[in-house]
């Protein structure tokens, strides 16, 4: 499976830095507040299980499946399985990667719709170069080229999700 990396983007030392930091960080500041974390399946979750572990608060974590899609269907944002009670709660939303920001746009306005106090999107990685909608991280891990990674929970057709590092995949891959 590492043959088919070309280079590695963010290496698991990275890794542990960047999820020690971001977790502090929010620690910090939602001492006190009882945060909803929101994990969105699958990619996000080694980074949530990790983050947390940093995040010793009393929260909340949830997990859900959102897509969104484009084209006809365009603005659309697809629910799988229990929405959870968001209700005056204040939710991070925890993904691996922000690109076009499609889905965390959508979902972030749902929750908001449905009676969330706050919203907060952190992400591992963010891919600016790929943005096609107007959202912001609060917290980001690291940035990352308009390139397809993998790795640490992060897919291509669902494969590489258990490597432990992140990386870039060799053409010969796609084809
Ligand atoms: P978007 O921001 O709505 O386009 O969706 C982001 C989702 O697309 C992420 O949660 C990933 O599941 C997937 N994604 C985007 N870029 C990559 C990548 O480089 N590698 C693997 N999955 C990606
Ligand atoms: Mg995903």
């Amino acid at each position: 499976m590492q043959n088919d990396i070309k280079k590695i983007s963010v290496s698991e030392e990275e890794i542990k830095k960047i999820v020690t930091s971001l977790g502090k960080q929010i620690a910090k500041d939602y001492e006190g507040r009882n945060p909803m974390f929101i994990g969105m399946l699958k990619g996000a979750v080694p980074f949530m299980t990790d983050l947390l572990k940093y995040v010793l608060i009393p929260c909340t974590v949830d997990y859900i499946k959102a897509s969104s899609y484009s084209g006809t269907k365009s603005g659309s944002l697809v629910v799988q399985g229990n929405m959870p009670d968001v209700k005056d709660r204040e939710v991070v939303i925890i993904d691996d990667i922000l690109d076009t920001g499609r889905t965390l746009l959508h979902f972030k306005k749902t929750l908001l719709d449905l009676g969330a106090k706050s919203v907060k999107v952190c992400v591992l990685l963010d891919k600016p170069g790929g943005r096609l909608v107007d959202i912001q991280a609060d917290y980001v891990g690291g940035l990352v080229p308009n390139e397809f990674v993998v790795g640490y929970g992060l897919d291509y057709n669902e494969k590489y999700r258990n490597l432990p590092f992140i990386g870039v995949l060799k053409e010969e891959i796609y084809k």
